[in-house]
């Protein structure tokens, strides 16, 4: 019989040194907030049911964690009374009775599945409590964890520890996972008479053995239970993030020749056979198909890049780009809401945005879609094989038939049908010899004036 579990989010904190007017545990890693990511490791630990501790920001936060696949329910707690206070708060969802409780931090998104399961394994061993805990070379400020002959005897916070025990390297990351059954009756026995007058959680592991039951620690990697306190410490996390995605991505056939400087969003998608190239920042919400090629310094949000299409160096594709197989975009131009059919080239120093380009049409440097009037935005529409000549304004609402070609310079305000060729300029004039006879005259007045100024 598989087990039940509660996993119980704690994320009343104050979020102080984060000095943020909002709760930290929405400030974002890789594009989302941090507790989403909490949210999905118990997702990918097949942990459908969570209880969320909340303080400040609470419909928010709420908001942020909740998922298609979880039943969430959130509970406040009003006083920030500790760590075990905090779990109490969520009373009612544990007294619905669970196999097991896991208690995770809001503030620690790097955890991923692996140690959850495992701390639930421990539980399924017949252990009460399992904490999931770290080596570390800077062991200051946690709770030490005091192991004797592989049980997990105590947990001393730094402030309550002896001169010896705050030698341990072995440390409280503060996840661990409870006999559900007994959770209630083992935390309502935790009391507060410690440094800080808090009621710890990391207390439970004494009050279990006072009660006849066992208590063990599991060890995950320490950057997995990296925890944010302040905005260098959020810098941190976004990096060892950003680091293990790029590695994913790598080995899962993605090329980038210089991967510390690429930036990655939680959901970016890149198929085999991509290559990026350096300085690309990815925004949420972005699909790259194979074979396409990311060129430097591009910056892409919201956007779909077909097979073998290629993008920059120096483009942007803001929310809704699609582009389609062998597409081109190139330097300085921005594409938005906006299909770039099959083999289209759009490849210098252009905007095209609220518009659909047919395949193979080629759009000419500086072409201007100009789809806002101020109030609305128009749709500009371009068929297939089309040739928009280079510094072209088409001014939305407006349509450029199949095969159609537009002169360079051209503002185009009117329709233009299939295969016809539409000249939006000033015809040009030429007047022989009138350069030079101007030219002559400009001369002559600039010698008269310096004569007047000497005399
Ligand atoms: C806690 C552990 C410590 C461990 C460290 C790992 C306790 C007593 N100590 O210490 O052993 O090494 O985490 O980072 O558990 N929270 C509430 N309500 C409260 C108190 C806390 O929701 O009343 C939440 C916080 O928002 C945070 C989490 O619980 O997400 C941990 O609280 P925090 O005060 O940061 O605990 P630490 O002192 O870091
Ligand atoms: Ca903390």
């Amino acid at each position: 019989m598989e087990r039940s579990c509660l996993a119980i989010v704690l994320a009343a904190g104050e979020s102080t040194r984060m000095k943020s007017s909002l709760s930290k545990v929405l400030h974002p890693i890789a594009g989302r907030p941090m507790i989403a990511h909490v949210m999905e490791s118990l997702a990918q630990a097949d942990i459908s049911s969570a209880a969320l501790v909340l303080g400040r920001d609470a419909e928010a936060v709420e908001k942020a964690a909740c998922r298609d696949e979880m039943t969430v329910s959130a509970f406040l707690q009003t006083e920030r009374l500790g760590t075990a206070h905090a779990v109490l708060a969520a009373r009612e969802a544990i007294a619905k009775g669970y196999d097991d409780i896991l208690v995770v931090f809001g503030d620690t998104p790097l955890v991923t599945a692996e140690p959850l399961k495992a701390a639930r394994k421990g539980l399924a061993e017949g252990n009460d409590v399992v904490v999931i805990g770290f080596e570390t070379e800077k062991p200051f400020g946690y709770g030490r964890l005091i192991v004797k002959d592989g049980a997990l005897v105590a947990i001393r916070e730094e402030r309550d520890a002896t001169e010896a025990e705050r030698k341990i390297t072995y440390c409280n990351g503060g996840l661990m996972a409870i006999d559900g059954r007994k959770a209630l009756s083992l935390l309502e026995k935790i009391g507060n008479a410690n440094a800080k007058g808090e009621f710890y959680l990391t207390d439970i592991v004494e009050v279990a053995q006072a009660n006849g039951g066992k208590a063990i620690a599991v060890a995950a990697p320490e950057t997995e239970l990296m925890g944010c306190n302040n905005r260098a410490e959020l810098a941190a996390i976004e990096a060892v993030w950003q680091r293990r995605r790029r590695h994913e991505l790598m080995l899962s056939g993605v090329s980038m020749i210089a991967p510390e400087t690429v930036f990655l969003a939680y959901d970016t998608a890149i198929a085999q056979d991509v290559l990026i190239e350096p300085n690309v920042v990815f925004g949420p919400g972005v699909t790259i198909e194979t074979g396409a090629v990311i060129h430097a310094f591009s910056h892409l949000e919201g956007a779909v890049v077909g097979k073998d299409a290629t993008v920059g160096p120096y483009a942007r594709l803001r929310p809704g780009a699609n582009l389609g197989p062998e597409a081109k975009v190139g330097n300085f131009c921005e594409i938005k809401k906006a299909e770039i059919g099959a083999g289209a080239k759009v490849n210098h120093l252009s905007y095209i945005g609220d518009a659909f380009v047919g395949a193979k049409t080629n759009i000419g440097a500086g072409t201007i879609t100009c789809n806002y009037d101020g109030v609305n935005k128009h749709i500009t529409n371009i068929g297939a094989n089309a040739f928009i000549g280079s510094n072209s304004a088409l001014v939305a609402p407006v349509s450029i038939g199949d095969g159609a070609l537009v002169a360079s310079g051209s503002v185009i305000t009117e329709d233009v049908p299939d295969d016809a060729v539409a000249f939006g300029r000033a015809p040009q004039t030429i007047t022989p010899g009138r350069a030079k006879l101007l030219r002559e005259r400009y001369l002559a007045e600039k010698a008269e004036r310096k004569k007047i100024s000497a005399e």
